[in-house]
């Protein structure tokens, strides 16, 4: 169990030889595990590092992808309500705080907070965001961690009878399975304490032209961002991936309500990994990413599940998007 502290006191030391640090050996193993399996793939988190943050900076802004712009909408709509449902001098706890762009409607809106704790993994994103927020907020104490939030974590002691408000926005939730989202948010649950809320952004099941533009988009910008996997293990690992004989798929999955992301190699071809030599045929694929879409009942019973009672619900007038508010009754 780890405690929260600023990002300075939370860097590690890359271990792993000369030129090659942790980061570099967790992403060469997972590729190199992902693309020796039956099925090919890779994990998602691997898409954040700079250029892929900035990629899905861009894509946030894209006509097709409706899920920023909406729940901004409905946060912005619901601030005051939520205002109302906080106690002043709370403690605003944001997991995978990234631009904390979102967390700005908060701040704007919520009387005397104790202070914003800012979790995320990458140290770049928490600098930049917290030395933007201080500017805007400078009454406000905020506490940088950098960390993994799937795994326990303590918050401060001077916090533990302060009011805690948890916030996970932006359908992050969705790139999890069902058991791994209901172990996240119980972990949440076991971070924030009882008497908590914390509000999640979840986007709702919906005709599949509209998830099918939002994921393939008329740009190329999530063609570019799913793409720059592969340009990151070149920058990164010195793996040769031909970019422009990979492209880039997106598909909905009824049967399991995803958008299933993948990379399909346009023609037979090797790369090389820490050595080993990978092959791919022409049209086989590799899977990059899941994007889960829920129902309103389907996500209250993950929530459930993780411990959590429901407070509210808030969607658009279109139902594109859900914002739900939980309550840790234990
Ligand atoms: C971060 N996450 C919620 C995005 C999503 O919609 O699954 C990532 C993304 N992938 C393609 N476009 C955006």
């Amino acid at each position: 169990m780890s405690t929260l502290k600023t990002v300075s006191s939370w860097q590690q030391e890359p271990k792993g030889g000369p030129g090659c640090d942790a980061t570099d050996l967790g992403f060469a193993r997972a590729l190199l595990a992902g693309l020796t399996k039956e099925h090919k793939s890779v994990p998602s988190r691997f898409f954040y590092d700079k250029r892929g943050s900035e990629l899905f900076e861009e894509i946030t802004e894209l006509p097709e992808y409706y899920l920023t712009r909406t729940e901004t909408a409905i946060l912005t709509e619901n601030a005051e309500a939520i205002r109302k449902q906080t106690p002043a001098g709370s403690l605003l706890v944001e997991f995978g705080s990234g631009s904390s762009t979102k967390t700005e409607i908060l701040l704007e809106t919520l009387d005397r907070l104790a202070g914003y704790v800012a979790i995320d993994i990458s140290p770049a994103a928490l600098d930049e965001a917290s030395q933007r927020l201080r500017k805007r907020f400078p009454e406000l104490p905020i506490y940088t961690v950098v960390g993994n939030f799937s795994s326990p974590m303590r918050l401060p002691e001077q916090f533990l009878s302060v009011p805690k408000l948890g916030f996970f926005p932006g359908s992050t939730i969705g790139n999890l399975e069902r058991d791994e989202a209901v172990s996240l948010l119980s972990n949440m649950r076991e971070i924030l304490g009882p008497g908590s809320r914390l509000i999640v952004g979840a986007d709702l099941k919906k005709d599949r032209e509209i998830l099918q533009r939002a994921y393939d988009d008329s740009e190329g910008v999530t063609a570019q961002f799913n793409l720059n996997l592969l340009a990151r293990a070149n920058r990164e690992l010195g793996t040769d991936f031909d970019l422009a004989s990979f492209k880039h798929q997106a598909a909905y999955n009824e049967a399991e309500g995803r958008m299933e992301s993948y990379l399909v190699s346009t023609k037979d071809q090797s790369v090389r990994i820490l050595g080993q030599e990978i092959n791919f045929s022409a049209g086989e694929r590799m899977h990059t990413e899941n994007s889960h879409k829920y129902e309103i009942e389907e996500f209250h019973k993950l929530c459930c599940s993780a411990g959590w009672a429901i407070q509210n619900v808030c969607t658009d007038d279109d139902r594109l998007f859900s914002v739900h508010v939980l309550q840790n009754t234990a």
